[in-house]
């Protein structure tokens, strides 16, 4: 049983402010969806305290979510967040390297800026593709290794390390996705992507 630890009042004004609802609604989900449509049930790895999936769940109304961490107090912060959604949210403590869930269960995997903590990071994305269903959508987005983000030393705790593009993209092209696209921006500073598990992976 996972802790619940009360949301700092700063964090709770952040993620129901009407300013990071709209960006996450109108600016990042599409930007990060490129397009794809929501359905069915899909999964957050390193959802944080799962902003992002509440903001999903609520732009598409049918849709269900899985978010989840590894860090306990944001699991249990993120469970507050999503605890307005009843069942269509679920929150579980979960490494994206080992995920525990079977495979071909999602629809749709998202991964928003979450590799660049990931040392095994790699590995995250093969499991992303394993829990993905045949024709499921892998989306996601990444900060790159640039001058600014070393600057700010972004991933370099705890060993992990910022990805260069030619690298996300040589991992993406491994996994035997279809659709993929890949495209940078913010002058190189994020790399996003999205892909297709063909029926032939399973
Ligand atoms: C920068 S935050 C992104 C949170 C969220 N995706 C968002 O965009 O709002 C990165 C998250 O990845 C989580 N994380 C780091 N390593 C992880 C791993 N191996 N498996 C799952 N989550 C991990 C961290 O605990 C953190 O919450």
């Amino acid at each position: 049983m996972v802790p619940e630890p009360e949301m700092p009042p700063s964090a709770k004004a952040t993620l129901t402010s009407l300013p990071y609802r709209l960006a996450a609604r109108r600016l990042i989900l599409p930007w990060i969806l490129q397009g794809v449509e929501p359905s069915g049930e899909g999964l957050e790895i390193g959802a944080g305290v799962a902003g992002l999936t509440a903001q999903l769940l609520t732009l598409y109304p049918r849709f269900r979510m899985v978010a989840t961490d590894t860090d306990t107090e944001r699991v249990g912060m993120a469970e507050q967040v999503l605890s307005g959604f009843g069942k269509r949210a679920s929150v579980q403590r979960a490494d994206a390297v080992a995920l525990p869930f079977p495979d071909s269960r999602f629809d749709l995997v998202l991964s928003a800026a979450m590799l660049h903590h990931v040392i095994e990071w790699d590995k995250a994305l093969v499991e992303a593709v394993r829990v993905l269903r045949p024709g499921g959508k892998l989306v996601g987005y990444d900060v790159l290794n640039t001058a600014p983000a070393r600057l700010m030393r972004v991933g370099e705790r705890n060993g992990t390390t910022l990805l260069h593009p030619g690298q996300l993209r040589t991992a993406l092209n491994k996994l035997g996705l279809t659709d993929l696209q890949t495209r940078t921006a913010l002058g190189g500073a994020v790399m996003r992507f999205s892909a297709r598990k063909p029926a032939a992976l399973n």
